[in-house]
């Protein structure tokens, strides 16, 4: 038996993966797996909270996700990639929290309250969104994981699954161990509108999958110091997104330091800051296009990893329902 703790994360298959993603958690996700066991989950029934009537591009989306994960170098040698919906025990899990869980507890999620505003259907929102926390919970529980790396967003997700383990355990016998969530440092980066969280539905994104050309467009059409009509303006470098960008993904810090100054001092023009920007990106970015384009070309590959890493996760999560049957007390003849 191993100690190794685990830890489970995962994303919808809403569409590909942005840089924001990369700096948020997949830098970490790689890092993790030389660290800790690592279970990978493509959150497909998350995505029907939302997207039951988008079912026609889960296919899709789900292959183009993973390979973005395989891309920037997850790695299913060392973790396990697996969908969610594939395991039926996840769902029954989600169905007994569902039981030590109250309505209002659920209602009182903030990243829940914000979803229902933003879909607009008042209190006319479906159980299974209500139940999204709770599902999450039983995704954790499931496997027995104590490290959830969130966004600071899905906090609230983490407290309400260290409530349902406390509980399960004052009701029926100590089983689960709290998990405690790990919060990336750059968790929100701002998109090239340098007005948002860089998001899919806003537009305004540099996906790990674009090209050369596509970044540099993006680049090129970048939010930056509005005041800076002419190249001779001084500008602000502080919340400039050229400039957050640059600090991320271009290595040469003698670089930035140098457009930074003349920057401040009126002496660079934004063509020239951001021609070196896209540079640093597209360096950043060759290396996963690389890797991207040998797994495009093995799509077969990609399905069995996930199809191999389910049945992992299935066997994983059978045991542990067992084990969940017996401490609950229920009468199995
Ligand atoms: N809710 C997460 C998101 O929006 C995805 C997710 C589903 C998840 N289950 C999880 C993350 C379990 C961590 C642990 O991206």
């Amino acid at each position: 038996m191993s100690s190794t703790p685990i830890l489970v994360t995962g994303d919808r298959p809403t569409g590909r993966l942005h840089v924001g993603h990369l700096v948020g958690s997949l830098y970490n996700r790689i890092k993790f797996q030389d660290k800790y066991k690592c279970l990978f989950l493509v959150a497909d029934l998350h995505m029907l909270t939302t997207h039951f009537d988008k079912v026609k591009e889960v296919e899709e989306n789900t292959v183009q996700m993973v390979l973005d994960w395989l891309s920037v170098g997850m790695d299913p040698e060392k973790s396990v990639f697996y969908i969610q919906s594939q395991i039926p025990e996840i769902s029954q899990l989600s169905t007994i929290l569902n039981m030590l869980c109250s309505v209002q507890r659920s209602q009182r999620i903030p990243t829940l309250k914000e979803k229902i505003q933003d879909m607009g259907v008042g209190e006319n929102y479906s159980v299974g969104l209500l139940g999204y926390p709770i599902l999450m919970a039983a995704d954790i529980l499931m496997f027995k994981a104590t490290k959830v790396p969130v966004g600071e967003d899905q906090l609230s997700h983490i407290e309400i699954t260290r409530e349902l383990a406390r509980r399960f355990n004052f009701l029926y016998g100590e089983y689960f161990e709290e998990p405690e969530p790990i919060i990336s440092e750059a968790s929100r980066l701002v998109g090239t509108d340098g007005d948002r969280k860089m998001s899919k539905s806003l537009d305004n994104c540099i996906y790990l999958s674009d090209s050369e050309k596509d970044v540099e467009k993006r680049v090129r059409s970048m939010y930056t110091d509005p005041k800076r009509i002419r190249a001779d303006i001084p500008g602000t470098v502080e919340g400039n997104p050229v400039f957050i960008y640059h600090d991320l993904f271009n290595p040469d810090t003698e670089e930035i330091d140098d457009l930074k100054q003349r920057y401040r001092t009126g002496n660079v023009g934004d063509v020239e800051v951001k021609k070196k920007l896209a540079k640093a990106i597209n360096i950043k970015l060759e290396p996963f296009r690389e890797k991207r384009a040998y797994y495009e070309s093995r799509i077969d590959d990609v399905k069995s990893i996930l199809h191999e890493g389910t049945q992992k996760a299935k066997e994983a999560a059978k045991n542990n329902m067992e084990g969940i049957i017996e401490k609950i007390g229920l009468y199995r003849p």
